[in-house]
């Protein structure tokens, strides 16, 4: 945990740490986690983030009738709300907020970080005709140097995308990665489920979760 860190980074929003949410972090930051194991938890873990990045989105007031004819003083989204992934570790995410948004336009940007460099390479995007005027779900699961994520922010700002519109829901994050996306596009609001240390020698993020992309969709070399 980085707590001082938090403090100073408002567009930082880190869902509450509770025990349930530990225990769900425990399972699939488990190196013998398998893939169903490691699927069913981090699903669950995604939902939590979705709704809380839909936190961050602007709401209207909206009054309902109850069943016995009184007011409920509500709320409803007020805004459109578009979702894009990044190929591929983000589309884990996609059928998570088809559950709670039906009807939600995705978008997708292939950009895939380099094995030697570490830094990323933009190679397809096809994003909604309309998603200027719209906020946005960025789906990338990985803040490790931050790298992936300005690319993405950068493919969305070029679409006419502002940056107050874009959350990005990650899983988890490093430092770095907060504080490169912070830097370079301070308007992004940020959800997490968790803090790491740190980053190490191969800018994997320690302790992690190892590669998120090869764990959810099974390509790990071990089958994990
Ligand atoms: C991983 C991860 C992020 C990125 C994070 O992707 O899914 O997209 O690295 O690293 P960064 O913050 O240092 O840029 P990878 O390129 O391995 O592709 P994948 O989604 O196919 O796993």
């Amino acid at each position: 945990m980085t707590g001082p860190a938090m403090s100073t980074r408002p567009n930082l929003h880190l869902l509450p740490q509770t025990r349930q949410l530990r225990a769900l972090h425990t399972a699939v930051r488990d190196r013998r986690a398998g893939l169903d194991v490691f699927v069913r938890h981090s699903r669950r873990i995604i939902r939590l983030l979705l709704e809380a990045g839909l936190d961050q989105l602007p709401f209207a007031e909206h009054d309902v009738t109850t069943p016995v004819g009184a007011t409920y003083r509500g709320l409803r989204q007020a805004v459109d709300v578009c979702a894009v992934a990044v190929v591929r570790a983000g589309e884990s995410m996609e059928a998570e907020v088809r559950d709670i948004l039906p009807d939600v336009r995705i978008g997708k940007i292939l950009i895939q970080r380099d094995k030697r460099t570490k830094l990323p390479h933009l190679y397809y995007e096809h994003l909604p005709h309309d998603i200027a005027g719209s906020h946005v779900l960025l789906l990338e699961p990985m803040l490790a140097t931050g790298g992936s994520a300005n690319a993405a922010i950068e493919v969305l700002r070029k679409a006419g995308v502002r940056e107050e519109h874009i959350v990005l829901i990650g899983f988890i994050a490093a430092p770095e990665g907060v504080a490169a996306v912070g830097a370079a596009h301070p308007g992004v609001r940020i959800v997490v489920s968790a803090m790491e240390e740190r980053l190490n020698d191969d800018a994997f993020m320690v302790p992690g979760i190892g590669d998120f992309g090869d764990r959810y969709f099974g390509t790990t070399h071990s089958g994990a």
